[in-house]
């Protein structure tokens, strides 16, 4: 039987009311660091020490370093789908279980790509900053034109669970849909209405390439000076997933020649992005800063999903949404 008295958790940041109450309810102890900006590392060290899990933001950097300060550690739940802040290799080999939070950021975080779709495709960004810098001399036949989005071609690369909201949501407007992924999935193509294409063929189709994958070493710049010269000079590329599977030198580099049309991003390299970062001084740059999923709603339901890992974890029950299911069960011990 555990003793549930002694359990406690460590969560590093605050987060929306409420979401919580999974580990409160199973009765364990919750330790958490009361300021909205990530822990000082240091002070993760020393806090990580008495804890049996952590729920982490991706702000935190869960590595062997940390793995060797916290002796007790069960489960780290990461309060994000993406887990590149976390050594999964690493928790694997210690018996440390690694949780995240899929599903319920999904249809969220279609939005903001569809959002950000149309916000590049008819130069929003640019247009509601040319109306602040007084820049609007009434109405012209040319000024601020943009593209269509309906009937265009849009592209997704990676069609997993938000890949494939955001193929749902360009039904509504009469896209053609192409899709890239490393298997080909005939079972989704007439359901959601998309085609499947080589990279490259994407890269050269597209009026919008959309991206919706991890970062791991092998898509870490995926896109890159080669992959923009394949582009249309005309497309424009979203991206809610990682900023760094976009080489942002070589981004600037194609949005300030013209070798594509723009960018809109929610996520970069580095994150935050300093507002005198060069990418910034481009009219055709649209940035909002890492809030795909950054809704009342989903940020409750992704803290309860989070919360629910490691009290499931803790109490000996699998958790729904382990990373390395291959650690449940494992003892805790070190590398
Ligand atoms: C957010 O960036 C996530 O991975 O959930």
């Amino acid at each position: 039987m555990v003793d549930r008295a002694s359990l406690a958790v460590l969560v590093t940041r605050p987060i929306v009311e409420g979401s919580l109450e999974p580990l409160t309810d199973a009765g364990i102890r919750i330790q958490q660091w009361p300021v909205d900006e990530p822990m000082p590392r240091a002070t993760l060290l020393s806090q990580a020490k008495d804890v049996d899990g952590i729920l982490a933001m991706i702000t935190e950097r869960i590595d062997p370093e940390l793995l060797d300060a916290a002796p007790r550690l069960k489960v780290v739940a990461n309060f994000a789908v993406g887990v590149d802040n976390v050594d999964v290799a690493a928790c694997t080999r210690r018996g440390v279980v690694v949780c995240n939070t899929p599903g319920v950021l999904v249809e969220t975080t279609a939005d903001m790509a569809f959002l950000l779709l149309m916000a590049a495709t008819r130069r929003l960004g640019e247009a509601s900053q040319a109306v602040r810098a007084g820049e609007w001399r009434g109405w012209s036949p040319w000024f601020m034109l943009a593209r269509d989005v309906h009937h265009a071609t849009l592209g997704i690369v990676g069609l997993g669970a938000i890949g494939r909201q955001v193929a749902r949501r360009a039904r509504g407007f009469d896209m053609r849909v192409l899709y890239a992924n490393r298997t080909r999935r005939p079972d989704l193509e007439a359901s959601l209405g998309v085609e499947y294409v080589d990279f490259a063929s994407l890269l050269r189709e597209s009026d919008v390439v959309s991206i919706h994958l991890a970062l791991t070493p092998e898509t870490r710049h995926l896109f890159s000076t080669e992959q923009f010269r394949a582009m249309k000079r005309t497309a424009v590329l979203v991206n809610t997933a990682r900023g760094a599977i976009v080489d942002q030198a070589a981004l600037y580099e194609a949005c300030r020649s013209g070798e594509i049309a723009g960018v809109g991003l929610d996520v970069t390299d580095p994150e935050p992005l300093v507002a005198a970062d060069p990418l910034l001084s481009l009219a055709n740059v649209l940035v909002v800063p890492h809030v795909g999923s950054a809704t009342r709603e989903t940020r409750i339901a992704m803290g309860r999903l989070a919360a629910t890992n490691i009290a499931h974890v803790l109490t000996g029950q699998r958790p729904p949404a382990p990373v390395n299911p291959e650690a449940l069960g494992r003892d805790r011990r070190a590398d």
